[in-house]
């Protein structure tokens, strides 16, 4: 493993199973992350998203396959090491707002919060506290209570509280859900200071246009894989630049193709491959093919 890979899934499987059915949310997923990068997650509702951020964060143990997450090989870690993990080393964040705070505790005081427990000295924890809501753009905010807060200013609050420990990975699963497309902005703006601040690692599960428009690497995932990556190389995150597609192809040479292509050209089961010098040609194959291979 790459000295600057923070996370890598091989092969991950998942299996749930409820009563006597079995659901495969995980089918062998691979995924490699950077240290410090910042990465979207987008795909179907059911296709294992939040299965995938579950065990990374250890919430989740995986059925198969490995995943590491720093130092740490979360699919073999006891009860307790996956307890300090989640305290000390992942954040979370969540869609629905009410999940991530506690409704009595000002702003401030959901951030001291787990600090607190990790027994961090009260002086320390409020310093980091206010440090942390002025970079999500709060510092104005302190003293509100949840209630008080636009759902915009909730999921800013959440970041500051999932940050507090200073946490290597932030997971984050449709943070921007249940908000515009201004507020959406204003929460992507708070992830992208503090994956500069702290150099932390980011996952962020998203439909969000105004969110995938401003990530430079997004993951889709389909059917309990990773199908397609989009890069964009560039400086600015606002202005988007050069963006490539990419299909990813798995350890045994299998690749995804996008279904709009598929739909496109009418493709069936089987396809007809062509090695053409540097790159390879596919074509659907129609009966008269069958009749006559060329
Ligand atoms: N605790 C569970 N028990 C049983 N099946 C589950 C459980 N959690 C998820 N699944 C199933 O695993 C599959 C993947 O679910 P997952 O929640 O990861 O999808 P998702 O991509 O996050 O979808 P969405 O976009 O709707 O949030 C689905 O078929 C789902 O029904
Ligand atoms: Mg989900």
């Amino acid at each position: 493993m790459s000295s600057d890979i923070f996370i890598e899934c091989e092969n991950l499987v998942k299996v749930y199973k409820i009563g006597g059915l079995e659901v495969i949310a995980l089918k062998g997923l691979d995924l490699q992350v950077r240290s410090g990068e910042m990465i979207a997650l987008v795909g179907p509702s059911g296709s294992g998203k939040s299965t995938l951020m579950n065990t990374l964060g250890a919430l989740d143990t995986p059925s198969a396959g490995t995943v590491r997450v720093g130092k740490h090989d979360l699919s073999r870690m006891s009860p307790r090491e996956k307890v300090m993990f989640q305290r000390r080393e992942v954040g979370f964040m969540w869609q629905q707002a009410d999940r991530n705070l506690l409704p009595y505790l000002t702003a401030q005081e959901n951030v001291e919060f787990p600090m607190i427990l990790d027994g961090t000295k009260a002086r320390d924890s409020r310093q980091r506290a206010q440090r942390l809501l002025t970079l999500v753009g709060l510092e104005h905010r302190l003293n509100h209570l949840p209630k008080q807060l636009s759902v915009g200013e909730l999921q800013r609050t959440a970041l500051a509280v999932a940050l507090a420990n200073q946490p290597d990975l932030l997971l984050a699963d449709e943070p921007t859900g249940a908000v515009d497309s201004q507020a959406a902005n204003h929460i992507f703006d708070a992830l992208h200071t503090l994956n500069q601040e702290f150099g932390t690692t980011i996952v962020i599960v998203t439909h969000d246009h105004t969110v995938i428009k401003r990530v430079n690497r997004v993951a889709g995932i389909r059917d309990g894989f990773i199908t397609t990556e989009i890069i964009r190389r560039e400086t600015d995150s606002r202005t988007g630049g050069t963006e490539q597609e990419y299909a990813v192809m798995d350890r045994v040479g299998r690749v995804f193709l996008p279904p709009t292509y598929i739909e496109t050209l009418d493709m069936e089961s089987r396809i007809r491959l062509l090695l053409q010098g540097d790159h390879i040609s596919l074509y659907p194959e129609y009966e008269s093919e069958n009749a006559n291979p060329r």
